[in-house]
């Protein structure tokens, strides 16, 4: 979406994850605090989004949606501006339908959906400094085509509201089931890919409820035609830190996040984070992996359905290679310069988590334990145009 932000994929922190529906305003400035103060912030990590369950279920006399008044009792606008006070930025959530997913899946009293009120929600947003919205399309019904127009009347009325936000989208159960649809470049600057996101490394789902790490890969990686600046395939918020899959799976996790040019959107509870968790979402060469500004996904070189290589162009000429082992056994997994578009005599690979360089003359291989990944980035030599590795694969969009 050509709305000025999101050029580069979104970093930040969302409060589902961990919390789900147990959030208020102390917990949101601890966590502010804490990105603010362990390195999160200066890394790159600006959103603070609260997701559902921020709102009271009704609307106010005039129609306006308002906080919870227990839960954020000073405030929506105030507590905008505790995170801008920060440096840091404000994301919430909301939905299209007639109630959130809290509502819809809890029973909960009122209606506040957006539809029909989407000139005075965005404006609201808007004045209470919101810098980023996750819209939530929670019903099982509807075609895409319902989705398409209205995740599009939202994208306007943000566009109208006078103020630059982030658009996040979510078609919920129109993805699932059958993988995503449509390429949602000129709706949103971020879409998710599947359905939600689970604390486990794999929980045999195509694409179901919910999602293992290398479930939404699988889905993810045949995506990357759809990704470039402003607009990103969104694999979901990270589970990174939060206890469910060994160090080696979190790094992979990170690590893909990265190739995949996904946003970063940490979900654990950064309050207090082990040093693992930590070194991970702090990694500076997999975010500058994810945050380059040629905003490319990457693309599959090569995939055996154990050993899977992919490549990430980067705007300096560089390529970032992950050579992913999706089996349980340590494996050598093996690529070529020129596989993923380099064409030279001599190349550096820098190992993105050791940060060891090493040269090559062509050859780029190591041994992956089971479940892991290793990143290099490869410079020296040219690089061809547009794409390394090849083929990339474009899904195409299922009529309604
Ligand atoms: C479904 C989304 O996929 C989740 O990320 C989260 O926003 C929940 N809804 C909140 O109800």
């Amino acid at each position: 979406l050509e709305n000025g932000v999101g050029r580069t994929p979104p970093m930040g922190w969302n409060s589902w994850n961990t919390f789900g529906c147990n959030i208020n305003e102390a917990l949101i400035h601890q966590v502010v605090d804490a990105m603010a103060g362990n390195g999160m912030r200066d890394a790159g990590y600006q959103y603070v989004v609260i997701d559902d369950c921020w709102f009271n279920p009704n609307r106010d006399a005039n129609g306006n949606l308002q906080g919870d008044p227990n839960r954020f009792p000073s405030g929506m606008k105030a507590l905008g501006d505790y995170i801008h006070s920060k440096g840091l930025k404000f994301g919430i959530y909301q939905g299209p339908l007639a109630k959130t997913c809290a509502q819809y899946f809890n029973s909960w009293p009122g209606s506040t959906g957006s539809l029909g009120h989407e000139a005075q929600d965005a404006r609201q947003f808007a004045a209470w400094g919101v810098d980023y919205l996750k819209y939530d399309w929670c019903s099982p019904t509807g075609t895409i085509d319902d989705q398409v127009r209205t995740f599009a009347i939202m994208r306007d009325a943000l566009a109208a509201a006078g103020r630059p936000i982030l658009y996040s989208i979510n078609s919920n159960s129109v993805h699932a089931k059958t993988g995503p649809q449509r390429n949602w470049g000129d709706v949103a600057n971020i879409w998710r890919t599947t359905e939600d996101i689970t604390n486990a490394w794999d929980t045999g789902q195509a694409n179901g409820y919910p999602m293992g790490i290398q479930n939404i890969i699988n889905v993810t990686v045949p995506l990357a035609g759809y990704a470039g600046p402003g607009h990103f395939n969104d694999p979901d918020m990270m589970e990174v830190g939060r206890g469910g899959m060994t160090d080696t799976e979190m790094r992979t996790h990170f690590a893909m996040w990265a190739m995949m040019a996904s946003p970063l959107i940490a979900g654990n509870d950064v309050r207090s984070m082990d040093a693992a968790t930590r070194t991970i979402l702090l990694n500076q060469n997999l975010i500058a992996i994810d945050q380059d500004t040629a905003g490319q996904q990457a693309t599959q070189v090569s995939f055996d359905g154990t050993r899977r290589v992919l490549a990430k162009r980067l705007s300096n000429g560089d390529v970032a290679v992950a050579l992913f082992n999706q089996g349980s056994a340590t494996t050598t997994i093996s690529t070529t310069a020129t596989a993923i578009g380099k064409s030279g005599s001599s190349f550096t690979l820098r190992d993105a988590w050791s940060n060891a360089t090493s040269t090559t003359a062509g050859g780029i291989s190591a041994s992956v334990p089971g479940h892991g990944a290793v990143v290099y980035r490869v410079s020296g030599g040219s690089t061809s145009s547009p794409s390394p590795g090849g083929t990339v694969t474009v899904v195409s969009a299922a009529s309604g």
